[in-house]
């Protein structure tokens, strides 16, 4: 029998109701690869069994939908899915997602290779939360608990991601009834790399996470990578012992493996089939350019700053090319993305400007766009520019893979990806299939990349690599994680 989600945890919702009631428009989906992955294992709900998904109400208009306790059922397009809302005021909030999850957390867990707030001018250095926003996280994790252990019927809960990571130890200790998962989106850190962060009371928060994740039964992260990085915190920070397919934590087995995420390809070939090219695009094919393509999440992981300085100066070298950059908003209002901002202003000034002298057209912009338009640039794209400094998977160089499925082999685009994201350690990033793993911090690779890319060099997506992206979906990967979270019991 096919595995099938019954409980599943996140800190996002799977949607934000932004809109009332009354007004009839469509509520914003959430975004980042944890929804785009999760989505496809859901399990239509029947009235009886199928998908409970239990997330925090961050939407201005979720109280109008839910009923006291925060359920509701939502209308998606895999059908009815049994949803719950936890709802928690400013100053929880603040701490829990502003101070632990994302100045913290976030942070820390991207330190795999290299000392990035060294490295770079605006990467944060973690800050070490304050007692009440340490409160405050334990407070959100224990609300999901308590909420899962509301379910009834032994369901195997499945907890996703950093901001949930107290959770299984939770479910442990109220004695939770079914198998607990837990899967980690993002890098795990090198506790060597991390180790000027880990002073002070720093190293005491994240054997708390780390602790935390070993309760679970089947603890899975991107990589084999993290893997090895996660046992080996384990092992120095909670006593944990390499056993055969795990942990032996306490006694009690952990299992722990690599489950690369992958995407839905269904959803990208629909978008890309239907979707109008961009005007930004349509104009550089009037001025016969290639077009390069930068489409993100504006986080201080993404390398984006890197990337404009590469692209000013393939600019002044004379290589004639539109870049379309678009960064969407995002975890507003959390201090440590300040910095960002001000360095791709800075960047982006320069490389329009550079960009100016060549008569090419530059575009970098802050905006969301629409899931149509982001596969439609990445379906019309000649070099696909992702640039992370780390990252757990990250899934647009896949999308475009299959979105530039529907190009003929010799006119699609290459693809270039930081050699620190779980895309190019899965995928491989000799470049040889249309995948080129770049450093983001060696400029000058970073410029030949570019230029290459622009070439077709070394090759542009074969159909090897896309056929690898649809046998490795989201689907394979969520039915994988969750048979053997079954097994793990
Ligand atoms: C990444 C994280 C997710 C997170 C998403 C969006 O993909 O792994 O856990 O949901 O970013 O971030 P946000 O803070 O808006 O939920």
């Amino acid at each position: 029998m096919t595995a099938r989600a019954q409980l599943i945890l996140a800190n996002r919702a799977f949607l934000d109701h932004e809109a009332p009631r009354w007004a009839d428009s469509p509520s914003s989906a959430s975004s980042g690869g944890l929804l785009a992955a999760v989505r496809p294992v859901i399990a239509p709900w029947d009235g009886r069994s199928g998908t409970t998904w239990i997330g925090v109400g961050m939407g201005r208009y979720d109280r109008e939908w839910v009923d006291e306790r925060g359920f509701e059922i939502l209308d998606t397009p895999r059908g009815p899915l049994r949803h719950r809302r936890l709802f928690f005021g400013s100053a929880i909030w603040q701490g829990h997602y502003g101070e632990v999850a994302n100045s913290f957390t976030w942070p820390l867990f991207h330190l795999v290779r290299v000392d990035l707030p060294r490295a770079t001018p605006y990467y944060p250095a973690p800050v070490l939360p304050t007692e009440s926003g340490w409160h405050s996280f334990v407070v959100v994790n224990r609300a999901f608990a308590e909420a899962a252990c509301e379910e009834g019927g032994a369901p195997s809960c499945w907890v996703h991601d950093y901001q949930l990571a107290l959770v299984p130890g939770m479910l442990r200790a109220r004695g939770f009834g079914g198998p607990i998962g837990f899967f980690l989106h993002i890098p795990f850190p090198s506790l060597a790399v991390a180790a000027p962060y880990l002073e002070g009371g720093s190293r005491e928060r994240l054997r708390a996470i780390v602790e935390g994740m070993l309760g679970a039964d089947l603890v899975g992260l991107q990589t084999t990578d993290d893997v090895a990085r996660f046992v080996e915190a384990a092992g120095e920070l909670c006593d944990a012992r390499p056993t055969a397919g795990g942990l032996s934590v306490g006694g009690r087995l952990v299992r722990v493996g690599a489950y690369p995420v992958g995407i839905d390809p269904e959803e990208v070939l629909a978008a890309a089939k239907r979707a109008k090219p961009v005007t930004r695009v349509g104009m550089a094919r009037e001025l016969g350019l290639p077009v390069v393509v930068g489409l993100e999440r504006g986080d201080f992981t993404k390398g984006i700053p890197e990337r404009l300085r590469a692209i000013a100066e393939a600019y002044r070298r004379g290589v004639r090319f539109a870049y379309v950059g678009i960064a969407s908003p995002t975890r507003e209002g959390v201090e440590a993305y300040g910095a960002l901002e001000v360095a791709i202003e800075r960047e982006a000034a320069r490389a329009r400007e550079a960009a100016y002298w060549v008569g090419c057209p530059f575009t970098q912009v802050r905006a969301s766009i629409g899931w149509d338009d982001v596969v439609s640039l990445q379906r019309d794209a000649d070099v696909v520019f992702t640039s992370s400094l780390a990252d757990g998977m990250n899934l647009v160089p896949l999308q475009a893979a299959v979105a530039q499925s529907l190009r003929p082999a010799g006119e699609r685009a290459v693809v270039l990806a930081g050699v620190d994201a779980g895309v190019a350690k899965v995928y491989g990033g000799d470049g040889s299939r249309g995948l080129r793993a770049v450093d983001p911090l060696d400029q000058e690779s970073l410029v030949a990349a570019l230029v290459e890319g622009l070439a077709g060099q070394p090759a542009r997506i074969s159909d090897a690599f896309i056929a690898e992206v649809h046998a490795h979906d989201a689907r394979s990967w969520g039915e994988r994680f969750l048979a053997d979270l079954e097994e793990s019991c």
